[in-house]
């Protein structure tokens, strides 16, 4: 199984992002061999739109299996008077996933170690999986999550991906349970995917830029189906 992840960030509005979705699984009807690998399980996908375009994308998830939705991130608090917050409870019969910790969060909006842990717990509680993102290996690694997302800070949207060698090495620093699942991500697109695709070590990726265009990010999951 290939996990294939699109994080959007802060990008795409009510209807670019209905188009995308429609676009993206037109294309995904008229390849058969793709068809076949969602219908198998041998491929998951999970888009993170941004929040508010979350529910006007739901629909078009539920009759495709293995294509599912995720928040890019929850509240460290479960509810109250908090203005703008989005909680887990919120978007919890919405998503499947949600990220936390991504290294966006961490640098432009200062979430701490403390904040992640709590997001970790809400996203249990309400039936999410977290997807923990580490951007080095310091980070802070938590015995509950199955799904880390290693996102080299220096190669996030910076068109330097990191070598599968160079990925392998920090896997193993980690020393990971084997039932968790290593996610890659960081300048990931459709022409340097193969590598990470065929590797072992991999389960996964989380493509950000290369995710924007449906055609591209249908490209990386027709290669991750072949
Ligand atoms: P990128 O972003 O693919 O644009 O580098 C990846 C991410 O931050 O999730």
């Amino acid at each position: 199984m290939k996990y294939i992840f699109a994080n959007w960030k802060a990008n795409k509005s009510f209807s670019s992002s209905r188009e995308w979705m429609e676009q993206f699984i037109k294309i995904l009807y008229k390849d058969e061999n793709v068809q076949k690998a969602i219908k198998e399980g041998k491929i998951k996908i999970v888009i993170f739109p941004p929040a508010p375009l979350i529910h006007p994308l739901h629909h078009y998830t539920l009759n495709i299996p293995n294509l599912s939705l995720g928040s890019q991130d929850i509240s460290a608090h479960e509810s109250g008077s908090l203005t703008g917050e989005i909680t887990a409870q919120a978007v919890s019969e919405l998503v499947r996933y949600t990220l936390i910790g991504h290294s966006e969060r961490r640098k432009y909006f200062n979430e701490t170690e403390d904040e992640i842990y709590k997001k970790i717990l809400l996203a249990h509680k309400y039936d999410i999986e977290p997807i923990h993102c580490i951007g080095n290996i310091e980070d802070k690694l938590y015995s509950s999550v199955k799904y880390i997302a290693f996102e080299p800070v220096e190669s996030i949207g910076t068109g330097m991906n990191m070598s599968i060698d160079a990925i392998t090495i920090i896997k193993n620093k980690l020393n990971l349970n084997k039932e968790i699942k290593f996610i890659y991500g960081g300048s990931v697109n459709q022409y340097n995917c193969d590598q990470y695709l065929e590797s072992d070590d991999i389960d996964g990726l989380l493509v950000g830029s290369a995710s924007l265009d449906p055609l591209h990010f249908y490209s990386i999951i027709a290669k991750a189906t072949t």
